[in-house]
């Protein structure tokens, strides 16, 4: 029979506490029963290294991560809603759109496809093990469902254009712009995705928070953004709507994860902030400045002429606007001298409120909708 007593191994000791000073115990929540815990208590509850309990969701402690659940529940949306009829009649027609405006099309759904699983793979495999606060993880397990929410985008448009599938799956292996970086990004998770890695000292705490960095702000935050401007650019100009018009559900998406990651880092910072040293916040600004390089020779090899209104000489300048925005939000000084925001437009895309008749439609229907089906 077997002994539900048993005590626990020290790779299955999840629920017991682990001594955070120490390289202890991963806090899955999937570990053998403590009967003797006691009830939780908000005090007890720590973003990372945390004792109590993960699979107790109350009491809540923090509270923007639970409202950020709700706010991307309600902004539930699937691609196959968008229509494609305008898209597939432009990019059929032989004059449609020009070559440099198929190149940046292609470059950027190319760019979009594989990062949407780069990030996804992120989330569930490196960040939810260590990330030990349930409503946090509560965020992660709807974030997850948008990411794949995100590769299905890409998987309709395929489909729709009747694109080559492998040419833009395979393309973050095949255009060395893209490659560069996708290989920056892994960098900073390799660490946690060993499954010898523990938090719990300040260099693997320091690894996590890199990995917070390199994913949440440099690849949500910052390069999605200069891949959203590329195609609602292309958009403005009535053209690939649909496509345009999926970006900006990506893009509402995204400003949340973002928001998400910069107030998990923040609050991070706030419980352990030894971790936060002036060598640290060195490396978090060389991360940011690295990522903005990487994005202007992905801009070069995207837009090698310009288009009308685009060119790779104002993404890159847009880059540093956002890279200045993203350090101000983590309290880091501005990575690039003061520069003037190119796309103006898109703090209009962004803010969704303006837009009449489009999003707020949609979320009310399916308000409605999870009404009547649990009336
Ligand atoms: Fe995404
Ligand atoms: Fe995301």
């Amino acid at each position: 029979m077997l002994d539900w007593s048993e005590p626990a191994s020290p790779k299955s000791a999840a629920l017991l506490p682990a001594d955070p000073a120490s390289s202890g115990p991963v806090q899955s929540g999937l570990g053998v029963i403590d009967r003797s815990g006691g009830r939780v208590t908000v005090d007890e509850k720590r973003l990372i290294n945390c004792r109590a309990d993960v699979n107790q969701l109350l009491p809540l402690k923090y509270r923007w991560a639970w409202e950020k659940y709700l706010a991307a529940c309600n902004n539930h949306w699937m691609p196959t809603e968008v229509s494609m009829q305008a898209d597939i009649a432009l990019w059929k027609s032989s004059d449609g759109l020009t070559d440099d405006e198929r190149r940046m099309v292609k470059r950027n759904l190319g760019f979009f496809a594989a990062s949407e699983s780069l990030v996804a793979n992120n989330i569930v495999l490196a960040i939810y093990r260590h990330l030990t606060n349930p409503e946090c993880r509560q965020y992660l397990l709807r974030q997850a469902f948008e990411e794949a929410v995100h590769t299905h985008t890409f998987q309709y448009v395929v489909e729709s254009l009747g694109l080559d599938e492998g040419e833009l799956f395979n393309m973050y292996r095949e255009a060395p712009s893209i490659t560069d970086k996708a290989a920056w990004a892994l960098n900073h998770t390799r660490h946690l995705d060993d499954p010898d890695f523990r938090t719990g000292t300040p260099a693997a705490d320091g690894a996590f928070l890199k990995d917070l960095i390199a994913f949440y702000v440099v690849f949500e935050g910052m390069w999605f953004y200069t891949g959203f401007a590329q195609i609602l650019s292309l958009g403005r100009r009535n053209k690939m709507v649909g496509i345009a018009e999926q970006y900006q559900y990506i893009l509402r998406d995204e400003s949340l994860h973002l928001n998400f990651g910069v107030d998990v880092i923040n609050q991070i910072k706030a419980e352990s902030p030894h971790l936060w040293t002036s060598a640290f916040q060195a490396e978090a600004l060389a991360m940011i400045r690295e990522a903005a390089e990487l994005e202007a020779a992905y801009g070069r090899d995207v837009l090698p002429r310009g288009l009308l209104g685009l060119n790779a000489a104002a993404c890159e300048r847009y880059m540093r606007f956002i890279a200045n925005r993203r350090c101000a939000q983590l309290g880091l000084p501005w990575a690039f001298e003061a520069t003037e925001n190119p796309f103006p437009w898109m703090s209009e895309a962004m803010d969704l409120k303006k837009e009449k008749n489009f999003f707020e439609t949609r979320v009310i229907e399916y308000q409605n909708g999870g009404a009547l089906a649990w009336d």
